[in-house]
């Protein structure tokens, strides 16, 4: 690992960063919504500006959680992302995003989404870099802190039994039972 700093560390303020679009037509769907997609662009991008402020290197995407989009989003809306650094470990930042979107005619605001960008800060070789320890003010700090290592840990143990599940999958009457009442049939040819 390369590029350590010697820095005491950033505020969550130096890094805070929002980005405010414009929903345009070419943004929509065949349903006149705006794409997922599009929104989940706008989001690594403010998640990369967030992380590599507070890195003070380049950043790169490793993981995305919670996107789960609540309210659609409306060409003509004003789009803001608010981003900031909830938590860092050693060479990743996880940055937590707050989506709401405006209708400037209305005059009401929707909250769309908060998602979790973990990005992980790269130095000029391409190597992983250290990033300067966050220096947490308020007890949201503190709480976001923690709760992003609570979605680290409980991440791990997923994929950890998950790996478990896919190493010793069998059709067996235990897996039959499970999918009992699901919508599926089962076809096997022997
Ligand atoms: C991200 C990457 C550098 C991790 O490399 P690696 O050698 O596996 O590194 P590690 O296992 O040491 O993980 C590095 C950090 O990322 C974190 N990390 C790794 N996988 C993760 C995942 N799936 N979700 C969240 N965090 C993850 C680790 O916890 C570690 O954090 P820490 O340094 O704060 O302790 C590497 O997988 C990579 O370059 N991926 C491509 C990223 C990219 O190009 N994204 C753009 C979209 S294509």
């Amino acid at each position: 690992m390369t590029g350590v700093q010697a820095s005491d560390g950033h505020t969550v303020s130096y890094s805070q960063t929002t980005l405010t679009e414009l929903m345009i037509p070419a943004y929509a769907n065949f349903g006149g919504k705006i794409h997922g997609g599009t929104l989940l662009s706008l989001m690594d991008k403010v998640a990369y500006v967030c992380a590599s402020k507070h890195a003070g290197n380049y950043c790169v995407t490793v993981s995305v959680d919670n996107v789960h989009f609540l309210a659609p989003v409306e060409v003509g809306d004003l789009v803001s992302l608010m981003a900031s650094v909830n938590y860092v470990g050693s060479s990743s930042i996880v940055v937590g995003i707050k989506v709401v979107a405006e209708n400037v005619q209305t005059a009401t605001v929707k909250h769309t989404n908060t998602s979790y960008f973990t990005m992980v800060a790269k130095s000029d070789g391409s190597e992983k870099a250290v990033v300067p320890p966050l220096i947490l003010e308020s007890v949201e700090h503190i709480r976001r802190f923690a709760g992003a290592l609570r979605r680290r840990r409980l991440r791990r143990y997923m994929t950890e039994r998950m790996d478990e599940y896919k190493k010793d999958f069998v059709v067996d009457e235990e897996t039959r039972a499970f999918l009992a009442n699901e919508r599926c049939v089962i076809r096997l040819e022997n």
